[in-house]
């Protein structure tokens, strides 16, 4: 059986390899797909960039634009689940986490700072929600930025590993760490 050591040690390098994928553009990780829930119940599921992982706080940011769909998902239905995969890795990660839209405080200032002049600006500079018609291919430009932080709490973190000659699986999540079957 693995001792508490192995646990710990793992979940310090899965949070490890998430605050990599923030600052190196060709992390795989980089770019992981959140799903929501939809006011029909339905599924939704999209890929965001990762901006911020903070083991300490267990939090994750993904930035977006306010008046998008899944702002107001996650408003009716905060439970959200990012699904990473790593090649290099051999890693999957499914995270649960409940959110919440920030587009007013420090936080969201601070993320406006980062991306301003950046060829990411224009992403939150859109003068239609993402999703509305246009009646042309190119967008009109908004003169506030729409930017919102999506804060993800973590509550739980599966994680897979792909062997070449086994797999493991392990889940974390408030109880502590538990060995799963692949
Ligand atoms: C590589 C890539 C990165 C993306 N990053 C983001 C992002 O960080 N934030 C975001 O809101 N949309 C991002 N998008 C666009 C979303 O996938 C999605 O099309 C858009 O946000 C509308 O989603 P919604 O209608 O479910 O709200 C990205 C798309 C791709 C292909």
């Amino acid at each position: 059986m693995p001792s508490d050591s192995d646990a710990s040690g793992l979940l310090d390098r899965i949070w490890q390899a998430l605050l990599l994928a923030t600052v190196e553009r060709r992390h795989a990780w980089r770019t992981p797909v959140l799903a929501t829930v939809d006011n029909d119940g339905s599924p939704q599921a999209r890929t965001v960039v990762l901006r911020h992982a903070e083991q300490s706080s267990a939090t994750l940011h993904v930035y977006t634009d306010r008046r998008s769909p899944k702002v107001g998902q996650l408003i009716t239905h905060p439970a959200g689940v990012l699904v990473f995969w790593c090649p290099t890795l051999s890693w999957q990660l499914r995270v649960r986490a409940v959110f919440s839209a920030d587009d007013r405080s420090k936080t969201m200032q601070a993320a406006w700072r980062q991306v301003k002049g950046t060829r990411a600006e224009k992403d939150y500079l859109s003068a239609k929600a993402p999703g509305a018609p246009l009646p042309e291919a190119a967008a009109l430009t908004a003169s506030e930025p729409q930017l919102a932080v999506l804060i993800g709490r973590v509550e739980s973190i599966d994680w897979l590993e792909i062997g070449r000659e086994a797999h493991r699986r392990a889940l974390f999540d408030h109880q502590g760490m538990q060995w799963l079957t692949p």
